[in-house]
């Protein structure tokens, strides 16, 4: 892809090598039309990624490496939310409240009650959050007005890193293979971004035939 170019390098190759599949190009397409959902939608995903992290120093006070880790990157998130709200001001777009999109609580279905594995499989579904948006900002970085795929370009690092991090946390705290259990997230997060939905999101797939805009109402 021509962005990958421009964009990072290996952290970026790592990403694509480690998602199940690629988003397909029908959403890439459909995102020019959905601006309002798209950068709203990400501005709450940038603060939910916060929220996230937050919650986990909350949970596990006695991790300290996972507290410095997840405390940084909570605030680098809610620098990108702030980043993210900046471009809603430059195009117009009021920030309002949208649905949340099915992905982050479908791939949380996957995440076992007891512990440690309720911390490992949080932090292998946050490497896969991460890796999904780095993918789709790298996809962005050509679809979009230059300010916006500018933007995206600079956020591909940061994800790439978040991504790296959250599997190393979950290496450090693991206490038994947790190959089939990233395999079961990975299979979902496939699912859950190719699978036709009902509405335009950062992480949804592509819009169903009959939601498209135009003919039906756009669903906000
Ligand atoms: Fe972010
Ligand atoms: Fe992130």
């Amino acid at each position: 892809m021509a962005g990958f170019e421009r964009g990072s390098d290996s952290e970026i190759s790592g990403v694509l090598e480690f998602l199940p599949c690629r988003t397909p190009a029908l959403w890439f397409e459909q995102a020019p039309a959905h601006l309002p959902e798209l950068l709203i939608d990400h501005a709450n995903c940038e603060k939910k990624a916060a929220g996230t992290a937050l919650s986990l120093l909350y949970r596990y006070v006695d991790r300290s490496h996972l507290l410095q880790t997840l405390s940084r990157l909570a605030r680098e998130e809610l620098r990108h939310f702030e980043q993210v709200h900046g471009m809603l001001a430059a195009h117009d777009i009021d920030y309002r409240h949208i649905s949340a999109s099915r992905y982050v609580s479908g791939l949380r279905q996957c995440v076992r009650n007891n512990e440690p594995d309720r911390l490992v499989d949080t932090l292998l579904t946050g490497a896969v959050v991460e890796a999904r948006s780095c993918e789709r900002f790298l996809g962005l970085i050509d679809v979009l007005p230059r300010d916006l795929g500018d933007f995206y370009r600079r956020l591909l690092d940061s994800e790439a890193r978040h991504f790296r991090q959250y599997l190393s946390l979950a290496e450090r705290y693991a206490q038994a293979p947790f190959d089939d259990k990233l395999s079961e997230i990975l299979a979902r997060d496939a699912v859950l971004v190719t699978d036709e939905d009902v509405v335009f999101r950062f992480h949804s797939g592509p819009l169903a035939q009959n939601t498209r805009a135009g003919s039906a109402p756009r669903v906000l």
